[in-house]
This record gives structure tokens, sequence and C-alpha cells, in this order.
């Protein structure tokens, strides 16, 4: 017999119950989406390596470590010069590249979308760190509007909301525009110039090419010099950049959505300006980022489109599990009632045939009905309806056969009743709603 597989390193598999807590998570953001007059984007996992180089920064942590490369066998020429292909890192160059390559700019206003899907970075794997992980993410191109900014912060936290997770600090900041960047890149200089030699050896690389990068580093001699830095609004935002911040945040106010100000928070990727979120939660431990985003004004043109004011956002759907099963209460990701459904017992080939006729009959009506797999014993049957959740078990065995009926078991109230072969469905039916595609999410009632 061959060796076994294993996983690669920082991947998963997703099983059994935690399906069902990924699909709650999934239908609860749909929902929200929707709500919020956001509609679905399914883009490649495959992109053009220079997608990223060009939007994140060539020195940011993404592009210059993790990225996972494509090497093709038989044919390496897409992994030479400029054609190479990467997997993405994160949804929003991509989703920026089709809106440029499908000429949304020029057909529709303001394009607001979202996106479920895995995401790959060549990270050291961690608690909260993978190499495959999940984005619930969403962008919104076409408008340079402060609401819009406060709009995609209110949606990130109202999913959080309704998969039922508290707890969580929402952090806001604002770069400004490029110009109030660069200030503000300068002003850090010049109060770390006196530093360097004590901050840690990729803080002093950093320092040279990507300076925002040393005041999320987690080395404590950084973290030291860094919370002494003097940073201020007024110091580097022109007035345009302070009343769009001040916009943002009078629109948040209004909403009663509570934030804190962050200066030191400046996101690991170039492509934003203006406004940057990050939400953080405690029970995370040291990566306590749920998710981020913010403005990114300048991305359409750095691909080659006009201009377009932009604003999204993305949560990792590992850390939001995380999170929810390692500290709300009021958060359930997997239901403890029964699920509307009938679990199909036959003794016998022609019961199960019989059986088999049934579980149709109950699917065309939108009545999830299982079968299991024929084990002789009654016993060893109804153990597995026991473990399937379902509310209802449905025996038919020679009696039942001979007299056109079934036996039609009720688990949760622990009653049994024989009930004519034609009446299946309208004994069900009163006892409740068809509920067949039970969500096993308990949204948090609101
Ligand atoms: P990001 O901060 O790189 O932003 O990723 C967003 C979230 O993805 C993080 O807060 C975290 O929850 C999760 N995440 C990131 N890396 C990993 C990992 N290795 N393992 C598990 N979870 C991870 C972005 O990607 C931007 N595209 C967000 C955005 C959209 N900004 C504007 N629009």
């Amino acid at each position: 017999m061959g060796a076994k597989f294993s996983l690669v390193r920082g991947t998963k598999d997703i099983l059994g119950d935690d399906v069902k807590v990924w699909q709650g998570v999934e239908s609860c953001a749909r929902r929200i989406f929707s709500l919020y007059g956001y509609r679905e984007i399914r883009t490649p996992i495959l992109e053009p390596e220079e997608l990223f180089r060009r939007s994140l920064g060539q020195d940011s942590e993404v592009v210059g470590k993790q990225m996972f490369t494509l090497r093709r066998s038989g044919d390496d020429t897409d992994a030479t010069g400029p054609g190479r292909i990467v997997l993405r890192p994160e949804g929003t160059a991509g989703v920026l590249r089709a809106f440029l390559e499908n000429n949304l700019d020029k057909t529709e206003g303001l394009v607001k979308v979202y996106y479920l899907g895995p995401m790959f970075r060549a990270e050291r794997p961690q608690k909260g760190r993978l190499r495959q992980f999940h984005h619930i993410g969403a962008e919104a191109i076409g408008s340079f509007d402060a609401i819009l900014d406060a709009e995609i912060i209110a949606l990130s936290a109202e999913i959080l909301e309704s998969i039922g997770l508290s707890g969580y600090d929402i952090e806001i900041n604002s770069l400004g525009c490029a110009k109030d960047k660069q200030r503000l890149g300068d002003n850090l200089c010049r109060q770390l110039k006196g530093n360097v030699s004590r901050l840690c050896r990729d803080c002093q690389r950093r320092y040279g090419h990507n300076i925002f990068r040393v005041l999320d580093c987690k080395n404590r001699d950084c973290r030291n010099i860094v919370s002494g830095l003097d940073i201020s609004l007024q110091d580097y935002l022109c007035p345009d950049c302070l009343s769009h911040f001040s916009l943002l945040r009078d629109s948040l106010n209004d909403i009663g959505l509570r934030y804190k100000e962050n200066r030191h928070l400046v996101r690991g990727l170039d492509y934003y300006t203006r406004t940057v979120f990050e939400i953080k939660h405690p029970a995370l431990g040291a990566q306590d980022a749920l998710g981020a985003g913010g403005r990114y004004d300048n991305l359409t043109q750095q691909l080659g489109g006009g201009a377009a004011g932009a604003a999204g956002f993305a949560l990792g759907v590992e850390r939001l599990i995380l999170a929810m099963s390692s500290s709300a209460q009021d958060a359930q990701p997997v239901q403890q009632g029964l699920v509307f459904g009938v679990y199909i017992i036959g003794l016998g080939d022609d019961a199960r045939r019989e059986c088999f006729k049934v579980a149709t009959e109950l699917r065309k009506n939108n009545i999830l009905a299982e079968m299991g797999r024929g084990e002789r014993s009654l016993k060893s049957q109804l153990r597995r309806a026991n473990n399937s959740r379902l509310r209802w078990a449905l025996i038919i065995g020679e009696d039942e056969m001979k007299d056109n009926c079934v036996l039609l078991k009720d688990m949760e109230k622990s009653l049994q009743e024989k009930v004519r072969r034609g009446d299946v469905l309208k004994s069900l039916r009163p006892s409740g709603e068809l509920r067949a595609m039970n969500f096993p999410i308990e949204a948090k009632p609101r």
C-alpha cells in the first residue's frame, strides 16, 4: 500500500460541522452584502505577478516575500520574465483588473462588488496565519465621497454582527493623499533618524524603503521607539484630506458606530490613500486583525485606467471563525436544535426501494431526506438517525410494506405513529415550516 499524503503546511481541510459554520458565515455575509447593494464578482485565482507588484508595492511584505509564483511543468515560458503568474495574495487588485479590463468604468457609475474565496501567501504558518486562507471582501469603485468609507466600515461591522460576533474594536486613521503620505513619511524619517541603529534589522531596511512598515513592527524595541513618535493629522494632512476624514468620523458618529483613532495604523499594502481601518479582536492573540481595508484612490490610474475613487475591505474567514469559537457566547457556530428533515430507514431490499421513492418525493417537496447506507440492524440505523440530528425518522419494514404505511418517529418528542404511505407529506407539514436549508448559525436577534 502506498504512503498516505498529508496536508500542505499552512492549509486546512474543512470538514463535518465546520462546513456548516463556514456556510453560515458565508450566507450571513451574502445577505448583508445584498442589503447594502453589493453584487458578487468572481475573479480568477491566477493573476499576473506584475499586477500585485504595481498595486501592493514592490517593498510590501506580500510582494517581497509571500507570493506563490507558478512554474508550469513542460513549458517554462510563463515562469520567466514579465509574464509570471501567481496565486492571488489578496482580492482588490484582481477586482480592479477586472473592472478596467471589462470597461466597467465606462458602463456603470458606482460599481459595488463583493467576493468570497481563497487567497495565498507564503507566510510562516501559525495560529490565525495560513498559506491558504479565505477572504470575504468588498470593493466600491467610482466615488471619492467620505460617506462611502463610512458605508464600507459599517458594512464590515454589520457582517460581524450578523454572525453574532461581538467584542471587536474598529480602528481608523487617515494617510491622506499621495502628497500627504510623502509628508508623513518624511516626518517619520526625521523623528526616527536618531534611533535607526536601535531598530531591528528588518526595520533598518524598512527605514530606507518603506518607512510606514516600522510603525507596525512587532519587535519590542521597535515598539518602544515607535510609541514615542509624535504623529498629528494637522502635521501632514492637506485641508481636503482633513475635511474628508472629519466627514468620515461624523458619519460614523451619526450611525452610532464605535471606533478608535490610531495614528500608528498605516497598513502593509501600498495602494491605500486617505482612510485606512482595521478590525481587531482580543480573542485572536498575536494575529489580532479580523479584517481591514480603506480607500485607494490612485489605484485605477496606477493600473492604466482613469481616476476613480474607491474603497473596500476584506475579512479573514478563518480568523472570524476562530474568534467566534474562542470568545462570544452569543455566537453559536453550530445549531443546537434538530434540523427539519427526515432520516429514512428501510429494512430489506424491497423496503429500501420504497424508501428511495419516499425520499425522492420528500426532496421534490423541499424536505431534507437522508437515507442510510443500508445496514441490516434497525438498532444501528436508529443510532445513525439520532446522530443525523434530523427531526424525524421514517421506518419501513416488512409489516409496513404489507400495510402500505410507514412508521414516523418524532426524534424531538420521542413519539411515533403509523402513517398511511400516501399521508407522509401531510403528516410532516403541519409540524412546522419547511426548513430544508436550515441555517446552522443562530443570527443574533436584532
Ligand atoms: P489584509 O489586511 O492583507 O488586506 O487582509 C485582510 C484580512 O485577511 C486580515 O485582516 C486577516 O484577517 C486576513 N489574513 C491576511 N493574511 C492572512 C493569513 N496569512 N492567514 C489568515 N488570514 C489572513 C487585504 O488583503 C486588502 N485586500 C483588504 C482591502 C480590500 N482593502 C481594500 N479593499
